[in-house]
């Protein structure tokens, strides 16, 4: 990729701030005079960024800004790092990644404010509504005010739907939701809003895509917080789709786009936030498992893009190298897992090239 650090930070104001700015299928195009009709289509592409691995690993630094426009920190603004105790706020990690970006012309995602996982035991021994509410919100405050103007768009509150929802209102169960319930949402929006007017702010889930009452019940629950929050006046933009894709478990096409229908009604913008591809189930051959992985992105990124075509695309890592897949699924040949679009050896895969396509960033 070799769009300058200017041009690509043009791109992102726009995509990040929520005025589309790219292909035709997203209304207005790059590009300049009667030549702009015929503008190939310009969807910002990111990755999640490992901090240590940025720190050890050239090669990798590399491959990021060269193929990103944007990064998001893996883990880098995560609770369990920022918070090591009460009264510590540690950005050393996000704060290189900031730097990163910027020396690179790159954009950069939060992620994220408030979510059930690894929360430090120190969080998550409050018992007190009142003093959850503080600690909740002036971490908000702290975080998202220190990059108020350079981190574009928030996870605000990620995976607020158990596996296996009971019914639409069924929240995971974690120390905001033991001690406010399910209105650490929009407390959390709230706050979100109040650091950095111009974020774009997010509700990011997983587990959306599927053939099943289980994922038919996730998708009516994060509706139902979304509108929540639209009826009571409280700033949400967009739905993020981490797309954590699982290649033998088929899409429910139908219902991911009936989704995406009531989503864009209620005029907010859809993100790919995590795209991978799990193949622990897949052929151990490599060019047999790169082809099933990229046409479970295909399928999926087309599926969206027919409702609503997303105003950003990250895969969670850009590497083989550096990925959370093998923490959970790990594969019974013993070859490594192959999720994301570069190799471990940073080569491209078919995955890269379905990505590039989408997004219009293969020239
Ligand atoms: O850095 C240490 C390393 O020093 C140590 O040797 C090693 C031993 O276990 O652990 C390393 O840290 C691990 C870190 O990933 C490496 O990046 C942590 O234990 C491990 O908990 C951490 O897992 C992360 C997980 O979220 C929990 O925060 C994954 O990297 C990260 O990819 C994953 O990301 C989540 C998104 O936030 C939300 N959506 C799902 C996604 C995948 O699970």
């Amino acid at each position: 990729m070799t769009t300058a650090p200017s041009d690509r930070r043009a791109i992102l104001k726009g995509a990040l701030g929520g005025v589309l700015c790219v292909g035709s299928a997203l209304g207005t195009p790059l590009g300049h005079g009667p030549a702009m009709a015929a503008a190939p289509r310009k969807i910002p592409f990111g990755a999640a960024v490992r901090g240590d691995a940025l720190a050890a690993d050239a090669a990798y630094g590399a491959a990021l800004a060269d193929r990103c426009r944007l990064l998001v920190p893996e883990g880098g603004l995560k609770w369990p790092v920022l918070r090591p105790n009460r009264e510590t706020f540690d950005f050393g990690e996000a704060d290189r990644i900031a730097a990163f970006a910027r020396r690179n012309g790159l954009g950069l995602r939060g992620h994220t404010l408030a979510w059930y996982g690894g929360m430090p035991a120190w969080a998550e021994a409050i018992t007190s509504p009142v003093e959850a509410e503080w600690v909740l919100t002036s971490h908000i405050e702290t975080v998202v005010s220190r990059y108020r103007g350079f981190i574009g768009s928030w996870d605000v509150v990620n995976e607020p739907m158990p596996d296996n929802p009971a019914s639409p209102q069924d929240l995971r169960r974690f120390v905001w939701t033991k001690t406010l319930g399910a209105e650490y949402i929009p407390i959390a929006f709230k706050a979100a809003h109040a650091a950095d007017p111009a974020a774009r702010l997010v509700l990011n889930e997983y587990d959306i895509e599927y053939v099943g009452p289980r994922f038919a019940q996730r998708r009516a629950g994060i509706l139902a917080i979304a509108r929540s929050l639209l009826d009571r006046g409280i700033p949400i933009h967009a739905i993020g789709l981490q797309a954590h894709l699982f290649a033998d478990r088929e899409l429910d096409r139908d219902g991911l786009q009936s989704f995406l229908r009531e989503i864009k009604a209620m005029k907010l913008d859809v993100l790919v936030t995590e795209l991978d591809v799990i193949d622990a189930g897949l052929p151990t051959d490599f060019a047999t498992r790169d082809a099933i992985v990229a046409k479970k992105a295909a399928d999926f990124l087309q599926a969206v893009d027919e409702v609503t075509p997303p105003s950003a695309v990250l895969t969670w890592g850009i590497t083989d190298r550096y990925t959370w897949v093998p923490i959970y699924f790990t594969r019974s040949d013993g070859t490594a897992n192959r999720p994301l679009p570069l190799d471990s050896d940073l080569r491209p895969k078919p995955l890269m090239n379905v990505i590039e396509r989408f997004t219009g960033s293969a020239s």
